[in-house]
């Protein structure tokens, strides 16, 4: 580590988190996990697995647990290293919902209401039986992030709204209370950032809603693979070419581009006046190539569960340390007492 007059550089932070609710796909891959690997090279990284948030929508009790350890063997089997980054569950950091109280105290109701995913997942319906989870849940986001002092959250397109509410929320509590958050910058990578449904290309791929058909899932066999790629909408014509008469088209080359490395450019001139039909293997080997190491990895990681327990435990026990800390500053700017030793 380099020195600055004897004090250790700060690398900067990143925080990023995924709900562990339903079947994790290609999706989350592209747009989060695959940039998280990464981004450890140049940051110390905090990787959770957003259980809080996953309960906002009514979860059966088994499944949440057995998809919360899932999620993480998915994180370690991708490539994150528990050594270098902190792995966590929420749930597992009370200091996550303490901030999330404190900043709701200075949301408003306009901002919250405002939020896509809210008016999505509501469907403009925000009635009386509209939870008050599902409403805050950009607040317990914010919570996360700002929590670690992180500087930069990696996340797919759809989350870009909740990171600008955080770094509002950030800079008037800054300005209300004196400079304690860092103001985070979201870090979107234009490929895979946002993976669309196969089966209908103006939706995001996604876990909750739309068929199994829309995504891959991370655990898919390489038959359901090749045979979901297959099935895959296509747009009218016979060219493999992106462009906005091409929604299907211009996602499935994002995918290959994504997986391959190769360009867009080069993968358009490599299947000029092929057809859709040797395109849709060819993508369907590079999908299954791309997961099956990762898959391996996770059957390895199922079979030593104290592992990743342990990876867990000592992942809580940092973050705790990281977020008291904080959450000390925050009490005082606020004006509570704190407790007696
Ligand atoms: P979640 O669980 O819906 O998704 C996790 C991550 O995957 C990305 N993603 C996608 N990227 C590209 N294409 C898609 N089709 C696609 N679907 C999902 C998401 O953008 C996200 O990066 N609120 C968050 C979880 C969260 C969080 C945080 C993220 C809670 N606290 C703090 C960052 C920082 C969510 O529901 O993501």
């Amino acid at each position: 580590m380099s020195e600055t007059a004897g004090k250790p550089e700060r690398r900067p932070r990143v925080f990023s988190g995924i709900q562990p609710s339903g079947t994790m796909h290609l999706g989350n891959y592209l747009g989060a996990i695959r940039n998280w690997v990464a981004m450890q090279e140049t940051h110390d990284c905090v990787y959770c697995a957003v259980d809080l948030h996953a309960i906002t929508v009514r979860q059966k009790r088994a499944e949440l647990r057995r998809g919360t350890i899932d999620l993480v063997n998915l994180m370690l089997a991708s490539g994150v290293d528990p050594d270098r980054s902190i792995v966590i569950v929420q749930s597992h950091v009370p200091q996550h919902s303490e901030l999330a109280w404190i900043l709701n105290t200075i949301t408003y109701m306009g901002e919250l209401r405002r939020m896509t995913q809210f008016k999505d997942k509501t469907a403009g319906a925000e009635g009386e039986s509209i939870g008050v989870g599902l409403f805050d849940y950009p607040v317990l986001m914010a919570a996360d992030i700002l929590l670690y002092r992180a500087d930069a959250v990696p996340v797919g397109e759809d989350q870009k709204q909740h990171v600008e509410l955080t770094r509002d929320l950030a800079e008037r509590f800054n300005n209300a209370f004196g400079k304690t958050f860092v103001v985070p910058e979201p870090i979107i990578r234009g490929k895979g950032a946002r993976v669309m449904s196969l089966d209908d290309p103006t939706k995001k791929m996604s876990k909750s809603g739309g068929s199994e058909a829309g995504y891959i899932a991370i655990m898919d066999t390489p038959d359901v693979i090749r045979r979901k790629v297959k099935r895959a909408v296509t747009d009218s014509g016979t060219e493999v070419r992106p462009g906005p008469d091409k929604p299907a088209l211009s996602n499935l080359l994002d995918i290959y581009s994504s997986l391959s490395g190769d360009t867009v450019d080069h993968l358009v001139e490599r299947y000029s006046g092929k057809g859709y039909a040797q395109f849709k293997a060819d993508l369907g080997e590079v999908i299954v190539a791309a997961l099956e190491p990762i898959q391996e990895r996770i059957r390895e990681l199922e079979a030593d569960k104290d592992a990743t327990l342990k990876v867990l435990a000592r992942g809580a026990e940092m973050a705790t340390s990281v977020a008291e800390r904080t959450m000390t500053r925050v009490r005082e700017r606020v004006g509570l007492v704190p407790r007696p030793e």
